[in-house]
């Protein structure tokens, strides 16, 4: 049974986890402050967190930042579930209509699930990331 629902601080310590194992240059430990925890949503499958990402919210618009499903869990759906959840509850219970986020453009699988969800490419962030260094692609969805 898989439960879609707001960050809390007892998260952490999984978040934390998951981030090390899904991301080349992940976020320390420190990076995840109170307030950014507020704006995380994660995905429970079984009792066990298996995903998250953080929703940064101004007016009508959202920067989704550090999408992440467990590598054990990647490739069953549950990326595209919790987007799709993300983007029905935020916009049904704050309005918000524009979406964006930044992807490495060696990230063929998120572009993938960002394209599916009906992301459109919108251009290039050049020498964006670090670690290894790389050009981002900038994604962007408006819901009618
Ligand atoms: C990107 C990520 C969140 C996708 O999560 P996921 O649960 O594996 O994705 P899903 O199973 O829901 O896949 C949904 C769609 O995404 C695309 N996709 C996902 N993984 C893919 C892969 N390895 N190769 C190609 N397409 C892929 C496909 O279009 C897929 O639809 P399909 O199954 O009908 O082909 C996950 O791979 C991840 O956490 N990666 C590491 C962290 C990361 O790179 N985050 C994104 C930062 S911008």
């Amino acid at each position: 049974m898989l439960q879609f629902r707001k960050m809390l601080p007892s998260d952490l310590d999984l978040v934390v986890r998951l981030e090390q194992e899904c991301f080349e240059d992940p976020w320390p430990a420190e990076a995840f402050s109170p307030d950014i925890i507020e704006t995380g949503y994660v995905l429970i499958k079984e009792d066990v967190l298996i995903g998250y990402v953080f929703a940064l919210m101004v007016m009508d618009e959202c920067s989704l930042i550090n999408v992440a499903i467990s590598p054990a869990e990647q490739r069953q759906g549950y990326g595209e579930h919790m987007m799709t959840e993300l983007i029905s509850l935020l916009r049904a219970d704050k309005g918000i209509r524009y979406y964006y986020l930044d992807v490495r453009t060696s990230n063929i699988p998120a572009q993938r699930l960002y394209t599916k969800l009906g992301f459109k490419h919108l251009g290039i962030r050049k020498a964006y990331y670090r670690k290894p260094p790389e050009d981002a692609i900038v994604m962007g969805l408006i819901i009618p």
